[in-house]
């Protein structure tokens, strides 16, 4: 942090700055990577927090606000304004009024710079998101509001450009001529827990899909932007969100699948099914995984299914993407091996196990002419060591720069909806049939399976490596 900071919390709880800077430090003790924790650090840190009590839907908590802010000494603190809103969304309208109205945050000020951070879920279709995006812009605009998807602060999802973009080797072969299919997997150990509340209103479409899911889809596919700028790259982003084909209800029921765990045992830990969760309804239709096929009408990617999948409770918890490439035109070795060698495939790991996985066949030692998958791994760990930023460090820092490209705009944000909106439109109020549900510590519906083999495909297993060593645990079966 710069030598001159505030951070200053809002909350309806009744605290001191003392007694809170205690609960940080005791979550610090907790939670923080670096154990233990540096005191001289944190007590430099800390000096620098403070705090503010009130409700958010009063005027006074703002006047209150402003006050603490007015008493600073230096002139930047006093003007340039971060306001992150980790508020229930509901509040994200009256909050941003409210800041307006108590003169802590201008749309055009030549008084320093105030900007607002907006936590996720951004709405909850595309109108909700269209009137939260009006409700915003009339208290400042578009350049001031940071909408927040955690998945782009990941290195990882930071990569995928780097890798794309860096690498002639690969870019050369990002398209239809030489890919075949790409699957993307956010996979979830992980089941609804303690937030039945929230997600009874959400579901994995609006909860993973809408934002991470299609965030990390469309940096794996747009096209190269014409600079770094954060606008260069969110209009391709967004022509990317665009272009992917729209689907009709007839389509939804084809191309998309939904799931609902029950009690199972995931990793032999006891779990209850969805609808046992606390605050969830006993016959809750809410979707708790989901797949889907979709397509890309464009010159890249014309014919090539990309298939997504996530959802909780699953067997293992990781993110990854796996671009599986066209199979060779001519098995040389089918006599000794079969036809059917292994296509090559390379598996973008975002977590956890953060890294890069490239599948090829290789000669099996020995006499015979026996062929075999191998992999080359390259593993974050390995090359540069543990340290691999929470992704919630580097998007605060980035707002508070001003840098926009890892937030999501307005059209971005309003394109996602648009094509979440159209699946749940088709699924309506069409209760779950006995197929859409899946015992806990499965990988989701046996309809996920369907989906794929309709195109002679196949769900792959993630790749599972043991962090830094580079070594492979996944069965690898020999072929021929
Ligand atoms: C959040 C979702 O946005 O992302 C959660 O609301 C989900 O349901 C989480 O568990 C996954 O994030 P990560 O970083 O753990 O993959």
């Amino acid at each position: 942090m710069p030598p001159d900071f505030r951070i200053i919390g809002v909350a309806r709880r009744e605290k001191t700055d003392a007694s809170w800077r205690t609960e940080l430090r005791q979550a610090l003790d907790q939670f923080s990577r670096t154990q233990p924790v540096d005191e001289a650090a944190w007590q430099r840190f800390s000096g620098h927090i403070s705090y503010c009590q009130g409700d958010l839907a009063e005027m006074a908590t703002y006047q209150r606000l402003e006050k603490q802010l007015s008493a600073l000494a230096s002139e930047p603190l006093r003007h340039n304004l971060l306001f992150y809103l980790a508020t229930p969304p509901s509040e994200f309208g009256q909050t941003v009024e409210k800041l307006h109205e108590a003169g802590l945050l201008q749309p055009d000020t030549n008084r320093g710079w105030q900007r607002i951070v907006i936590e996720k879920p951004f709405g909850h279709d595309l109108e909700s998101a269209r009137h939260l995006n009006r409700e915003l812009t009339r208290f400042a605009s578009e350049q001031q509001v940071f909408r927040i998807d955690h998945y782009l602060g990941k290195e990882t999802v930071q990569n995928i450009l780097m890798f794309r973009f860096s690498n002639a080797v690969f870019e050369r072969l990002w398209n239809r001529d030489a890919i075949d299919h790409v699957e993307l997997t956010v996979s979830e150990r992980l089941g609804v827990g303690q937030r039945g509340g929230y997600y009874e209103q959400a579901g994995a479409l609006r909860d993973m899909v809408q934002n991470h899911l299609l965030q990390v889809l469309s940096l794996v596919a747009m096209e190269p932007p014409v600079s770094l700028v954060a606008e260069s790259i969110r209009d391709e982003k967004v022509k990317l969100l665009r272009s992917i084909r729209p689907l009709s209800p007839d389509e939804v029921m084809r191309q998309v699948v939904r799931g609902q765990y029950f009690a199972g045992a995931v990793n032999g830990e006891l779990r209850p099914g969805y609808r046992q969760e606390p605050k969830v309804k006993a016959d809750s239709n809410v979707e708790t995984y989901v797949a889907l096929k979709l397509f890309i009408d464009n010159w890249r990617w014309s014919g090539v299914p990309w298939y997504l999948r996530t959802g909780k409770n699953l067997p293992l918890s990781t993110s990854e993407v796996r671009v599986q490439f066209r199979p060779t035109p001519h098995v040389l070795f089918a006599a000794q091996c079969g036809q059917d060698l292994d296509p090559n495939a390379l598996v973008l790991r975002l977590q956890p196990d953060e890294g890069i996985s490239l599948r090829f066949n290789g000669k099996v030692p020995g006499a015979s002419v026996a062929v075999r998958p191998v992999r080359m791994h390259f593993s974050y760990d390995a090359e540069f060591g543990a340290y691999t930023p929470e992704a919630y460090e580097r998007l605060l820092l980035e707002a508070t720069a001003g840098d926009a490209t890892l937030f999501i705009r307005r059209d971005e944000v309003e394109t996602a909806w648009q094509i979440a909106d159209s699946i749940r439109a088709a699924w309506g109020d069409k209760p779950l049939s006995n197929r859409e549900f899946y015992a806990a510590g499965t990988w989701g519906p046996v309809a996920a399976d369907d989906l794929l083999s309709q195109n002679g495909h196949a769900w792959h297993e993630p790749t599972v490596v043991d962090s830094g060593k580079n070594k492979v645990n996944s069965g690898l079966k020999p072929n021929g």
